[in-house]
């Protein structure tokens, strides 16, 4: 088989880059490692940023979007038993939308099929070849047989365990890392949210958060223990702590349970000769600033327009940039991400406490303290260098 860009992942990067490429004309092929079903019930993160939507807009898969997804003109802080609200569009001007991840998955898949562009699910055994070539090739299985993508390009959207990344040689590659030492336990229940905007709640007794998947369907996180697992957090202790960390919770049969842990990490470059990187192969951020999710849509749209004026124009200047560009904004993200998982989350430590408080305050009560907040959540605009 021969394409021009060999995408290996089937999650919002590679199919975000698909329907792109499509759009400008240039062929594509995605490999996917797991089956169809498998990438469609994921659960992972919800909320999109105004430039993800216009993406997503821009792609033409935004039609169940706009009719099941909800939108959000701010968020809730709560602390000192207190919740201030922060008009996000009143400050920006940009609005958010909650929507699952994998419905999005869903609708792109959905798309990419429409529009008859190659995915290969349940392919094994990819490997990236000749990457410092300019005829790199995947080599994959498919049904037990051997297979092999020539491509003038691959995109590594392979997520954080994937292969891409490591084809990069080791002396190239900088990883850098940041953990946290605690854990998120993320639920989905049926039950309605009580609060209509995602609430933050910064409790002595840890973190917590209230977010949704429509109307009916709660989201909450709640922090624990990077020891704990999920016997250590029996149903009634689950709502005890929602409850007292939230202020207030509708409680009900919890749909789905998971632990996740807590980490920064950003692979620099993001290219290696004709291999490019995109979403959770390149950088992770942990879940607190809601980024990884329009990150990953970020990358694939300054990857796309690049690779679209490589094959339209050969214009290579964006391609060029493309790593360095698409790191800015990861590195915006991380700043945000950190800031505002050290200003909500027990560290157990009074110190970091009142500290945490002082930030609180200042984002609530201070213009330019909420405008900061807002302008980094809501996502600052799109442009072609960040
Ligand atoms: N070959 C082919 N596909 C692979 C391989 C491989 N060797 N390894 C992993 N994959 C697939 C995974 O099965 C997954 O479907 O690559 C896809 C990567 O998708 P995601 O992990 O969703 O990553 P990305 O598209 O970058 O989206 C980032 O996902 O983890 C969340 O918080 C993160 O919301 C963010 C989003
Ligand atoms: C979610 O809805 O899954 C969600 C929302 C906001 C966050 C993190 C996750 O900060």
């Amino acid at each position: 088989m021969r394409t021009a860009v060999g995408i290996i992942g089937g999650g919002p990067a590679g199919l975000t880059l698909a329907l792109l490429l499509h759009e400008a004309g240039v062929e594509a092929v995605v490999l996917e490692a797991r089956s169809r079903q498998y990438v469609e019930r994921r659960v992972r993160a919800g909320l999109l940023e105004q430039n993800t939507i216009d993406v997503l807009e821009k792609i033409g898969v935004d039609s169940r979007m706009h009719r099941e997804g909800v939108e959000h003109s701010g968020i809730s802080l709560r602390f000192a038993e207190q919740v201030h609200h922060l008009n996000v569009m009143e400050l920006t001007g940009r609005r958010m939308m909650i929507y699952g991840q994998q419905e999005i998955v869903k609708d792109e898949i959905a798309a990419v099929l429409e529009r008859d562009i190659p995915i290969f699910f349940e392919a094994s055994e990819v490997a990236i070849h000749d990457i410092d070539s300019d005829h790199p090739s995947i080599s994959f299985t498919r049904d037990g047989e051997a297979e092999r993508l020539d491509c003038d390009f691959v995109a590594g959207c392979d997520g954080y365990h994937g292969v891409s990344r490591k084809s990069i040689p080791a002396g190239v590659r900088k990883e850098l890392e940041h953990a946290y030492p605690f854990s998120w336990l993320g639920l989905l229940a049926a039950a309605p949210p009580l609060s209509k905007e995602n609430l933050y709640a910064q409790h002595e007794a840890g973190f917590a958060l209230q977010s949704m998947r429509g109307h009916e369907v709660s989201r909450l996180y709640l922090q624990v223990s990077d020891r704990d697992s999920l016997d250590e957090w029996p149903e009634e202790r689950i709502w005890e702590q929602l409850g007292l960390r939230l202020g207030r919770v509708n409680e009900g049969p919890i749909i789905e349970r998971s632990i996740t842990t807590m980490r920064s990490f950003v692979s620099e470059p993001m290219q290696y000769r004709r291999l490019f990187l995109a979403g959770d192969a390149a950088h992770v951020v942990p879940p607190t600033g809601a980024k990884g999710l329009n990150l990953a849509i970020n990358d694939a749209r300054l990857l796309g327009a690049a690779l679209a004026s490589h094959q339209r124009d050969g214009d290579d200047r964006a391609l060029a940039d493309y790593s360095s560009v698409a790191l800015r904004r990861v590195w915006r993200a991380q700043e945000f991400s950190k800031y505002m998982t050290e200003m909500l989350h027990d560290y157990g430590d009074d110190f970091q406490q009142r500290v945490q408080r002082a930030r609180l305050e200042y984002a609530t009560s201070h213009e330019a303290g909420a405008k900061t907040l807002a302008e980094n959540y809501v996502g600052l605009p799109a442009s072609a260098d960040f």
